[in-house]
């Protein structure tokens, strides 16, 4: 069931009508949906009922606090990539022991307030980062969980800069490396491999080549047992895909299915051979718990004829939100209270000096100067991912939950923009 939808010829997030949000808080304006947030996350949970099992929300697709509160309360972890990252779990109230630290760079600073904080493991991603890791917990006496990225070499079949499971990419470690890299692990002092990871790309709308890095997991899992490494927890990553609408596109698998064919695969390994051997399941997701539960809320500036092409000129940009210009994605675009009249095909552009700069190609509309639209399924990779390019403050963020709205990030104004600058003495 989708949250955003049109009653009475106007678009509405839950019992919101988006003009009077508008009105209230300006635009460009993200907008998300409580109810729905709790739905995606309660589709993960539900699946992990009865298992020994955890979901750590991928905190990069979106980390405004109120919606890492809200999944905090609900019992998730979290998965960081950065120190910020993890700042932002303590400011919402979360619990570090139920952090897992992906990332290829981590620096010495960072992994010193991750063993601070105990966070449950560091997913390491290469031999020099295991080097360093096991130095800074040695200086702190402590010992760092760890987890090894594996590189299972299985292709998503998604957008070259959203795979990362094949041979060619930075993350990761070999599969072929990976045994020999544990007993490195091993071997350190102050570094206990805990855990087994991989993640290898995002947007996937089928489960067979997740399934797939599962196996090869799995294999490991078993060559690791059978050397004297016993791994506490297998981690699948996240990566299950949303529907962003497009025509001829389709629908990803559900969640559930997903998570109950990977926990069938696990019974299936522990029934062979390990009976009443435990492994606890982690989980990744980030785009599948936030995606489908924010809006981008824009207002049309000027329309702009052209001789090859129409420009529906909005006060939302690249700057705003990335993904078109980056990943030629796709994002649907909702006129919020259509009004009929005649459809021209216009490009849907922003105001920032770039020529990338656009949300929307070749669109249908019947829109005016002033009209609110909605860019669809933004509430992943949106908000995160937007800059101050041309000195744009940020877009204001609000939650909606039933008939009530929250301010949940407010609009920045272009001064704090340069707050942090000084001119040469
Ligand atoms: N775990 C790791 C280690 C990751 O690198 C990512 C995403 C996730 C989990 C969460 O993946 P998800 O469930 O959201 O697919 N900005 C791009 C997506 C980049 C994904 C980066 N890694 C986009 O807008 O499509």
């Amino acid at each position: 069931m989708s949250h955003f939808f049109h009653l009475d010829g106007v678009l509405h997030a839950d019992s919101t009508p988006l003009p009077a949000i508008a009105e209230r808080f300006g635009t460009p304006t993200y907008v998300y949906s409580k109810a729905a947030l709790l739905g995606n996350f309660a589709a993960f949970s539900d699946a992990c009922a009865g298992r020994d099992a955890l979901v750590c929300y991928a905190m990069k697709a979106n980390s405004n606090l109120a919606i890492l509160d809200l999944l905090a309360r609900r019992g998730a972890g979290f998965d960081i990539v950065s120190g910020g990252e993890l700042l932002r779990v303590i400011a919402a109230g979360g619990d570090p022991r139920k952090v897992i630290f992906s990332g290829v760079g981590k620096s010495a600073d960072e992994m010193r307030l991750a063993l601070s904080h105990d966070i449950l493991c560091f997913n390491v991603e290469s031999i020099p980062e295991l080097h360093r890791l096991n130095e800074v917990a040695g200086t702190m006496g402590k010992q760092a969980r760890v987890s090894l990225r594996v590189n299972p070499n299985v292709d998503p079949k998604v957008h070259p800069y959203i795979a990362t499971g094949l041979k060619a990419s930075k993350f990761g470690v070999a599969f072929d490396d990976a045994l020999a890299t544990y007993r490195t692990a091993a071997a350190l002092a102050h570094i206990t491999p805990v855990g087994i990871d991989c993640h290898i790309g995002s947007q996937l709308l089928d489960d067979a080549p997740l399934l797939q890095a599962l196996d090869k997991l799995i294999e490991l899992v078993d060559a690791l047992g059978a050397e004297g490494i016993v791994l506490d927890h297998l981690d699948m990553g996240g990566g299950i895909g949303i529907n962003y609408g497009e025509a001829g596109g389709s629908e990803p698998v559900p969640v559930g299915d997903y998570l109950a064919r990977v926990f069938a695969r696990i019974d299936a390994w522990r029934a062979d051979k390990h009976a009443g051997r435990a492994i606890k399941v982690i989980f990744e997701p980030g785009r599948a718990i936030v995606g489908d539960t924010g809006v981008l809320l824009t207002r049309v500036e000027y329309l702009k004829p052209g001789a090859e092409k129409n420009f529906c000129i909005v006060d939302a940009a690249m700057n705003d939100l990335m993904r078109p210009a980056l990943y030629q994605a796709w994002m649907d675009v909702q006129a919020v209270a259509p009004h009929g009249g005649e459809a021209v095909t216009y490009d849907v552009v922003g105001p920032v000096c770039e020529s990338g700069d656009w949300l929307a190609r070749d669109r249908q509309l019947a829109v005016a100067e002033g009209d609110l639209l909605a860019i669809m399924q933004a509430g992943a990779y949106g908000f995160t991912m937007s800059s101050n390019y041309n000195t744009r403050g940020r877009a204001a963020e609000v939650m909606v939950d039933g008939d009530q709205v929250h301010l949940v990030r407010q609009r920045e104004h272009p001064t704090d923009l340069f707050a942090l600058e000084s001119v040469l003495k």
